[in-house]
């Protein structure tokens, strides 16, 4: 189990082929941090097989996947074709899944499972709503979460620490330009990894939480000095290279 910080990009419905270049020069710039910090790019799946192709090696990943293995879904992309196109790793549970398209945590800890069966690494989301942040329910909301979306059985045996980051994005933080207090993540992930220990024993001590939400350039060191902040899942800035890469370096340092 790497130490590393994992920085994962998630460009959402952004990037076309012309995008490739930065995906290009992410991949360049990470190769060239020599394993001080791991760096993934979560694309929109239409690129995913081209971006795989022209950095390979480089993790490139989808945002979602079908729970199931195969099967009559019209318009769904299930893990094993993600795989064989190239992807490394998937996202799941992001809350922009979670609310637009209605996925509870039972479907999100399926997803996760198949995400494993077809060895894709997962990063896992949980994070609140506004609402719940103000009304004193965060710690207790999202450890919910986490608890009924954390994958098990067969899927995750072996899976655990090293396929496995879980992602704490709290939904007003997303896209807003606001984050929690240092002290508000400090103590999200220390409530998340009493979570991981208590579903996976020793092997969750070490699973990466990441944090996500308006992670910039300008406070992407602060957030990574924080305890058992182990990375960050990153929307906006991670699509185009300039604001990035100062954002890989600083998980580096
Ligand atoms: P922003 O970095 O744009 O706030 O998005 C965060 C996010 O949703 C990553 O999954």
């Amino acid at each position: 189990m790497t130490s590393a910080k994992l920085v994962a990009g998630n460009w959402k419905m952004h990037g076309t082929s012309a995008d490739l270049r930065e995906v290009q020069a992410i991949a360049d710039a990470a190769h060239a941090l020599d394993g001080r910090v791991e760096v993934a790019l979560c694309l929109p799946a239409t690129l995913i097989h081209r971006a795989a192709e022209a950095v390979p090696g480089f993790p490139v990943g989808a945002q979602d996947i079908h729970m199931a293995d195969q099967g009559a879904h019209t318009g769904d992309v299930c893990a094993a074709m993600l795989h064989d196109a190239g992807a490394a790793l998937t996202i799941v549970g992001h809350s922009e899944r979670r609310d637009a398209h209605r996925e509870d945590n039972s479907c999100v800890r399926a997803k996760a499972e198949a995400a494993l069966r077809s060895d894709l690494r997962v990063i896992l989301c949980v994070g609140e709503s506004d609402g719940e942040r103000g009304s004193g329910r965060a710690v207790e909301v999202v450890c919910g979460q986490l608890d009924a979306s954390l994958p098990g059985g067969e899927a995750a045996a072996g899976a655990v620490p090293d396929s496995l980051a879980i992602a704490y994005e709290p939904i007003w933080a997303i896209g807003t330009g606001k984050i929690p207090t240092t002290e508000d993540i400090a103590e999200m992930h220390r409530a998340l990894r009493q979570r991981l220990l208590a579903a996976y024993g020793d092997a969750g001590g070490q699973v990466r939480i990441l944090y996500g939400g308006s992670v910039k350039p300008s406070n992407a060191a602060e957030i990574f000095a924080i305890p058992d902040v182990g990375g960050a899942l990153v929307g906006g800035a991670s699509l185009r290279a300039a604001d990035f890469l100062p954002i890989v370096e600083a998980a580096a340092r």
